[in-house]
């Protein structure tokens, strides 16, 4: 029997309780779109509509509650596109909206993805404020001959701060990167790793 009541031993699951939902909500904009990317992702032309978009989203959510009425939640995973385009304000109104509509676990896990490009301390710690408890950045490469081949908005040491700045703010980081890239190994190098990890060892 595990937490949730799930009954293993009789020929199969049966819950006696419902477990806790994973909700994830999309932003579709981005500095510019990388030529690789095959998200659903669109270069922002000018500044988003925030406002209006959060009040979509929560919309959508209301329209969506009566199949899961009754559902907690264990975890947010706010994703894009780049959410960090997004002010802390217009994150803090979601979340707000979310907790207002739907039962959030107390220890619940709640991501914003984020791109290094659009990077400022000031702005990481406003969506810590806000309720963000772990940041997923998009890190790619540390590598400059990497990151420019991907025709990425940031180099490798706007990376590195926005990575340090994260670790410090959040504790709970995820660093996205590409391995076999062209003209790359076809794997991972330890050297590649063992950079990532110096550069989240360097703020602890
Ligand atoms: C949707 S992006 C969000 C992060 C943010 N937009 C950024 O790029 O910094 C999530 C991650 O998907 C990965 N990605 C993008 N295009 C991909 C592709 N075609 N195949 C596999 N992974 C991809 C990248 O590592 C990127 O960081
Ligand atoms: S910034 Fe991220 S989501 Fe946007 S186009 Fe690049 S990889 Fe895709």
């Amino acid at each position: 029997m595990t937490q949730f009541g799930v009954a293993t031993d009789l020929g199969g699951p049966r819950f006696t309780a419902l477990p806790p939902l994973s909700l994830y909500v999309h932003i579709p904009w981005c500095l510019q779109k990388c030529p690789y990317c095959d998200f659903n992702s669109h270069e922002a032309r000018g500044a988003p509509d925030e406002a209006a978009y959060v009040a979509a989203l929560l919309a959508d959510l209301e329209s969506a509650l009566p199949g899961v009425w009754g559902r907690k939640v264990g975890t947010v995973f706010i994703g894009g596109g780049t959410p960090s385009l997004f002010s802390p304000a217009a994150i803090d109104r979601l979340l707000s909206g979310l907790r207002a509509r739907l039962p959030l676990l107390p220890d619940a896990e709640v991501t914003l993805e984020a791109n290094p490009g659009t990077f400022e301390r000031e702005r990481f710690a406003g969506y810590f404020a806000a309720g963000i408890n772990r940041l997923s950045l998009g890190v790619q490469s540390f590598s400059p001959r990497h990151l420019e081949a991907l025709g990425r908005v940031h180099g490798a040491d706007e990376a590195r701060r926005a990575a340090e700045a994260a670790i410090t703010i959040f504790g709970n980081v995820n660093l996205d990167l590409m391995f076999a890239l062209p003209g790359s190994a076809k794997w991972t190098s330890p050297r590649r790793l063992r950079s990532a990890r110096r550069t989240c060892r360097s703020t602890n």
